[in-house]
């Protein structure tokens, strides 16, 4: 009943760790879909254009929103992309068929303009190789052009194109989605795994210090998950350093509201299920390396019923605004659950990238000439990213529950702390899935003098309530008032940071 408070109890012990948070944890992406790069990157008629084209109002926010890698150029795109068009005078790149989203990929931005703007950005690049149309050789010409010094052919062309020193681009995808039928050049697990061991044995001898990531499964309700994971695994064990997982979520898949906050609980069982395949195939290999896991495509996204999510005709347009889903204050609670979800498995998920970043199923939304805004799910991934740094704690947790049938007995708080040893703080990140107010009780043990000094919190009676034009901030965190050091209030339907530090006091 509405209006009642349930009680949950959490005990911090800094003993008791998970792992350190890799950076990367916080990632995002931006793909040549949409108008992430063309009208999101890049304007260069835009009032806020820096001398590159690249606008400033979107700089500004991602730099704000703490990014810390960006997965690059896609995605589906870049199964039928040819690297070689975007590089080199503008004047003479082509412009191409995408086939992926049914576009026309002008290629005015390509390799080195995105490599600029993630200087700009101050984010670490992440980039994938073709795989569909592609393969071998154009994979290890694009780690040439990257990352070798000059004197041989790909490395001396980026010098010509005005970039003398290389990039050093460490993390590489070798290919996308390529379980999914959809996928340009989709192949089966053997093939894909065969491949993906080849191009990525060539790429290391081009540069060794780079690291590499394999397709696993584009979601948990694929034919082939489990399957999938076993065989590329062991086709391509020698040169994955990690293995990647896809997730979606979509609002409309779900019965009602309950069953949507509950959603986290399959990402939490396919990372689970990925850790354990990659354990057992390391174990037939008498192999004591634990492959770490990427989730580097995750995020609500609104695909039922929505007519562009397969523009299986029309014209081929430039640009097209598809997949700008609007955020809710629902959808900034299931981000927040995912995320707290993947902190839980800091152990195995090293990297991860919220897509997209940029007007696509993404957090910063723009206008053509007109403004750059937060979305909801602009929220917890900052907070995230700016307080999440350290070691994530295991917490025990004790709180209510509430049935789903997809799911059973659901946790009514998603909750996990995250340590800073130097600066002697703990940051407690939760989502508290009930319709009731909870009363949360923290147990600190070993770290003397420890209580919140600070609680953000992000909910609204209306959790339909979005950022919108005009109403670009009508959903915004605010701080409550701290009651007692060790009783906090969590708000119906809430995403909540907490900020503990020693003797409460602000840092
Ligand atoms: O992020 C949008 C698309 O979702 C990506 O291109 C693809 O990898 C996934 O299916």
């Amino acid at each position: 009943m509405a209006g009642d408070r349930s009680t949950a109890r959490m005990v911090i012990d800094p003993s008791f760790t998970i792992a350190d948070v890799d950076d990367r944890l916080y990632g995002s992406f931006v793909e040549h879909m949409g108008r992430a790069v063309y009208g999101g990157m890049w304007e260069p008629d835009h009032a806020t254009a820096d001398e590159d084209g690249f606008r400033g109002d979107v700089l500004a926010l991602v730099r704000e929103l703490a990014v810390t890698t960006i997965r690059y150029p896609g995605g589906n795109f870049v199964s039928g992309y040819d690297w070689e068009d975007g590089v080199g005078p503008r004047e003479l790149r082509p412009t191409r068929l995408d086939l992926a989203w049914r576009s026309l990929e002008p290629n005015l931005i390509g390799t080195d303009e995105f490599i600029a703007w993630a200087r700009k950005a101050r984010v670490e690049p992440m980039l994938a190789v073709n795989l569909g149309t592609r393969g071998i050789d154009a994979a290890r010409a694009l780690v040439e052009y990257c990352n070798s010094p000059a004197g041989t052919c790909w490395a001396d062309r980026r010098a010509a194109n005005g970039h003398p020193d290389p990039y050093g681009v460490r993390l590489w995808c070798l290919g996308n989605e390529m379980d999914g039928p959809w996928q340009i050049g989709h192949k089966d697990a053997a093939e894909y795994g065969t491949l993906a061991a080849e191009a990525g044995k060539a790429m290391r001898v081009v540069d060794p210090s780079i690291e590499l990531v394999v397709c696993g499964s584009s979601h948990s309700r694929m034919p082939t998950f489990g399957a999938w994971e076993d065989t590329v695994l062991d086709r391509a064990w020698d040169v994955a350093d990690y293995i990647s997982l896809h997730s979606y979520y979509d609002p409309a898949r779900y019965p009602d509201l309950d069953a949507y906050l509950a959603c986290s609980l399959d990402l939490g069982r396919m990372i689970d299920g990925v850790a354990a395949i990659a354990d057992g195939v390391a174990a037939r290999r008498r192999s004591r390396r634990r492959i770490g896991l990427s989730v580097d495509e995750w995020n609500v996204w609104y695909q039922r019923g929505n007519p562009d999510f397969e523009r299986t005709d029309g014209a081929f347009e430039r640009a097209p605004g598809i997949a700008q889903d609007v955020h809710n204050v629902a959808d900034a609670l299931v981000v927040g659950c995912l995320i707290i979800t993947m902190l839980r498995r800091a152990d195995r998920v090293r990297i991860a990238c919220l897509a997209q970043l940029l007007n696509t199923i993404a957090p910063i939304q723009t206008r053509d000439r007109g403004p750059a805004w937060r979305q909801t799910t602009f929220y917890p991934f900052l907070h995230a990213s700016r307080y999440g740094r350290g070691t994530v704690l295991r917490v025990e947790v004790q709180a209510g529950t509430y049935r789903v049938a997809e799911e059973g007995e659901v946790s009514l708080l998603e909750a996990t702390a995250v340590h800073d040893p130097d600066a002697g703080t703990v940051t407690i990140f939760a989502v508290n899935r009930g319709a009731d107010e909870m009363e949360l009780r923290t147990v600190v043990r070993d770290l003397p003098g420890l209580a919140p000094s600070e609680h953000i919190v992000l909910c609204d009676d209306d959790l339909d309530a979005a950022n919108t034009p005009p109403g670009v901030d009508r959903v915004l965190p605010r701080i409550l008032p701290l009651l007692e050091p060790d009783r906090l209030v969590l708000p119906p339907r809430s995403w909540s940071v907490v900020r503990m530090t020693p003797e409460g006091r602000g840092t």
